[in-house]
């Protein structure tokens, strides 16, 4: 088992790629976990979703030692379950020690027919149904994260038909812009999400929720965004939050218990992504709150985080084969594969950046700017613009993109009617489905005759 992030011997291996868990065999074929990527490709078919479960769990641990060394008592991290969303995960989870958050009721279902404990779960979204609601107070979620007004009386009205009391946390838009994609940011006053301090409207839904009988606010949480490396993001939104919660004492005599600062560390993509030291992070992050408490004469809060990608990015690996090489002479080169924006819409989404490889050519000259494109029947199923990849790169090949194990399988379509990719877990070596592959009977499954 890898214990850390730097394994000085791997990183002298791998330091031309961009995942610590991959590497190059003799057949000059990209390995992953240990495993012949092409082997892989053979056994499981393509598409297929790899991932690494111990680096799974090493990035857990990066949480849940630094968690315990710089917060201590209740003090937790949370797994981000829109990062990615399976059975087995939520297994890993639970024997990591981690908590849970969640934002729909199939997520829910999820963590719930994996044997997770959802007391230790926490609810988001920022629009939660009558129905979702009472679906997670069945299941026993142990708090929900309210964004606002409405969400705060439908729980309170659910609760006394339940007479029952619900934890909750309020979600509080700090006004902190993280300079991520825009898509991802969430921390600005201009958000659906949460309540801004800024407009007085966070100490109003404070104190709605403070004078609801069946509600229990057991403090508050604030996520900037998503992607995040800009410098003293996750401090600054920390002191911000730190001050409201005293702001708050002072005004409402009530100290919050917990401070939840979300998620949303960045991960590398591509050689130009810093590379981020999660245990360095926490330090820092835990020193601003240590510091602005004692300031504030307040005690320092239960600290939790919610990281996803940081958990699972570098965890998986997408394999496709390749269909097609359209050279258009003076302008492009198209590389076609047998996935696309249905397994991996990121690139359509926000141009998110991806490092690719013809994994069974690694030893070969990367000779060819290419765009690598998915089946899909859009222009803009785009998997990543100019990459390089050897110029004999043809029809049969395995491309590998790296970096996958977070926001590909959880945002995933049908689109064009074109199955699921499995997701394979690879565990000391050894290789299983943990998620099969969609077959063209599921997809037509819910269709009534
Ligand atoms: C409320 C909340 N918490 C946690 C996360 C996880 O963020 P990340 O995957 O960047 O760690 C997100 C993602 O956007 C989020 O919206």
């Amino acid at each position: 088992m890898r214990t850390g992030f730097f394994n000085e011997r791997e990183q002298i291996m791998n330091e031309n790629f961009i995942c610590e868990n991959i590497n190059v065999n003799e057949e000059g074929h990209l390995t992953f976990a240990g495993l012949d990527t092409s082997d892989l490709a053979a056994t499981f078919q393509t598409p297929v979703y790899l991932m690494d479960e111990e680096r799974i769990r090493v990035n857990c641990r990066a949480y849940t030692e630094a968690f315990k060394e710089h917060f201590g008592g209740e003090s937790r991290p949370l797994y981000a379950s829109k990062a990615n969303s399976f059975k087995y995960i939520y297994k890993i989870m639970k024997e990591e020690g981690m908590g849970i958050d969640v934002v729909s009721g199939g997520e829910i279902l999820c963590a719930y027919k994996a044997g997770y404990d959802l007391s230790k779960a926490f609810f988001h979204s920022n629009n939660k149904t009558d129905a979702d609601i009472a679906f997670a107070m069945d299941l026993g979620i142990g708090h929900f994260v309210v964004d606002g007004f409405e969400e705060l009386y439908a729980i309170e009205e659910e609760a006394a038909r339940r007479d029952m009391v619900q934890d909750i946390l309020l979600r509080i838009t700090p006004g902190i812009d993280p300079h991520t994609y825009v898509q991802v940011n969430t921390g600005t006053v201009d958000s659906k999400f949460g309540t801004a301090i800024e407009t007085g409207q966070a100490d109003e839904i404070i104190e709605a929720a403070l004078g609801l009988p069946h509600i229990h606010l057991n403090g508050f949480h604030c996520h900037v965004g998503s992607q995040v490396f800009a410098e003293d993001v996750f401090e600054r939104a920390a002191v911000v939050m730190v001050k409201y919660i005293a702001h708050i004492n002072r005004k409402y005599g009530y100290l919050a218990p917990i401070l939840n600062m979300g998620g949303g560390f960045g991960v590398r993509y591509v050689d130009t992504d810093p590379y981020l030291d999660v245990s360095k992070k926490i330090a820092d992050l835990a020193e601003a709150i240590h510091a602005t408490c004692e300031r504030e004469g307040i005690p320092v809060p239960t600290i939790i985080m919610e990281p996803g990608r940081s958990i699972v990015a570098d965890a998986g690996m997408t394999l496709y084969t390749v269909g097609s090489v359209k050279r258009i002479p003076y302008y492009k080169n198209y590389v076609s594969v047998d996935g696309g924006m249905s397994d991996n819409p990121r690139y359509a989404l926000y141009g998110s950046k991806y490092t690719c490889y013809t994994a069974n050519r690694m030893n070969e000259e990367r000779d060819m700017n290419c765009n690598v494109v998915g089946r899909c029947c859009e222009s803009g199923d785009i998997i990543q613009r100019d990459v390089q990849l050897p110029s004999d790169t043809q029809r049969g090949d395995i491309v590998a993109v790296c970096t996958t194990g977070a926001y590909n399988y959880s945002m995933a379509s049908n689109y064009n009617k074109i199955p699921m990719p499995p997701i394979v877990m690879i565990t000391d070596g050894q290789a299983k489905e943990v998620v099969r592959r969609q077959t063209f009977e599921d997809l037509i499954s819910l269709d009534v005759d």
